[in-house]
């Protein structure tokens, strides 16, 4: 197969490295890829936001496949334009991309499903946000109704934050969705989805805040650990039978099947799983982790998903042990990264790429707010934390930093139901 990856930061360099393992992958492109993908694929310079020039890239390659990762040429029909020109890609629909798109349909769709989730509420009048801000909190939970990969919640104890950042949307003219606070440990379930057959994959956990200790404000994503030791075996089918299946259903039902990865953010408490958000791709940084750990040939996996007999794959295989993936971010990330700055150890081995760029001088450089993903993987969470972060004391990046705690918490035993 000759398969093209579309997207530039860890989640594409880690399915690209998912890729070269499957035998039956002789080929590799992305759009646009970093300096890291670079060394799997062939980069090629395109703007994946524009659907004609991902047809035409992926029809003068004469790609098998397209493996679309990032959410917004989701959004914006690339999808749809690549199947019109007879091309398997492996990623939803416009419509059925909506479940992340917009907020208030996956709200619609959970729902019509029967899906637990928070109580919402949508403003898109200023003179409306205070009597809304009244009906929830302490905690509030204020979200940008529209893509904002992952920047636009705020979750706060404060009332005045809250009402800063939802005024904040407002005067951008984006409506806000307000949501009960949702308690609990927090899951990111990856489900392989072919209209209304769904495959799970291991379940991960995310660190959105940027400090150790969960402090600071919301990221892309700082760090991931798989599988969960303190999650039963029986809720990842209880997620799949409460959440996923149900959610495939509803979208097969409303002519909008689904095709590609679902993602189900999710806060399980004793009442069981309940959703915090869909994302309609993978989840950066969990993929990196999650991949790490797959045994079975992935690209047999996207192309089943791609070509509708995802039913008949054979069951996914894994890797015993754990994997841990640490971001090493920019100086001022979340905020307005510092770039431009050369990175030394970048090639290391279970070193990926997301904010890189090669200079004129050859050298790899940062050009991102998310600038590398590390990961390591051990017999257990402990060994796979020390394999992260000693491969991690092998780079160097003036200003980067952090988080020292992934998935600590876990291997430390401090995380029930
Ligand atoms: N891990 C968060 C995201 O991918 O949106």
């Amino acid at each position: 197969m000759r398969v093209l990856v579309i997207g530039s930061g860890g989640r594409e360099h880690a399915l690209l490295l998912g890729l070269k393992r499957d035998p039956s992958v002789r080929e590799l492109h992305a759009a646009p890829g970093n300096a890291g993908t670079a060394s799997v694929a062939t980069n090629h310079a395109v703007d994946v936001a524009s659907t004609d020039a991902v047809v035409a890239l992926a029809r003068e390659i004469a790609a098998d496949l397209v493996v679309v990762g990032p959410e917004v040429p989701l959004v914006l029909g690339v999808a749809d334009a690549l199947r019109a020109a007879g091309i398997d890609v492996f990623g939803p629909s416009a419509q059925a991309a909506q479940i992340e798109g917009s907020k208030a349909f996956a709200k619609d769709v959970m729902a019509a499903a029967g899906v637990r989730t928070a109580r919402a509420e949508i403003v898109d009048n200023p003179a409306e946000l205070d009597a809304a801000l009244d009906r929830f909190g302490p905690t509030w939970v204020v979200k940008d109704d529209g893509l904002a990969a992952g920047k636009g919640v705020v979750v706060t104890p404060d009332r005045v934050a809250a009402r800063a950042h939802a005024a904040d949307c407002l005067e951008n003219g984006h409506p806000v969705l307000l949501e009960s606070f949702l308690s609990g440990p927090e899951v990111s379930l990856f489900c392989l989805v072919d209209g209304d057959t769904v495959v799970p994959l291991l379940p991960a956990q995310d660190h959105k805040r940027v400090g150790d200790g969960d402090l600071g404000p919301n990221t892309g994503g700082m760090g991931a650990y798989t599988p969960l030791p303190w999650l039963p075996d029986a809720m990842v089918a209880r997620i799949v039978d409460e959440v996923c299946k149900p959610v495939a259903a509803e979208l097969v039902k409303r002519g909008t099947p689904f095709n590609g990865l679902l993602y189900a953010g999710l806060a399980v408490d004793e009442e069981g799983p309940a959703v915090v958000e869909f994302n309609c791709r993978f989840g950066d940084p969990e993929t990196q982790a999650v991949l790490d750990l797959l045994e079975s040939p992935l690209g047999e996996a996207l192309a089943a998903t791609a070509r509708g007999t995802l039913a008949d794959l054979p069951p996914l295989r894994w890797h015993d042990g754990a994997a841990v993936v640490v971001v090493l971010a920019a100086e001022n990330y979340p905020g307005r990264p510092r770039t431009g700055d050369v990175i030394s150890g970048a090639s290391a081995e279970g070193v990926l790429h997301a904010g890189t760029a090669i200079n004129d001088k050859g050298d790899v450089v940062s050009s991102g707010g998310r600038v590398l993903s590390i990961v390591g993987r051990g017999a257990d969470l402990a060994a796979a934390r020390a394999q992260a972060y000693e491969r991690l004391a092998g780079v160097k990046l003036t200003g980067s930093h952090f988080r020292t705690d992934i998935g600590k918490a876990a291997e430390e035993g401090r995380i029930s139901l």
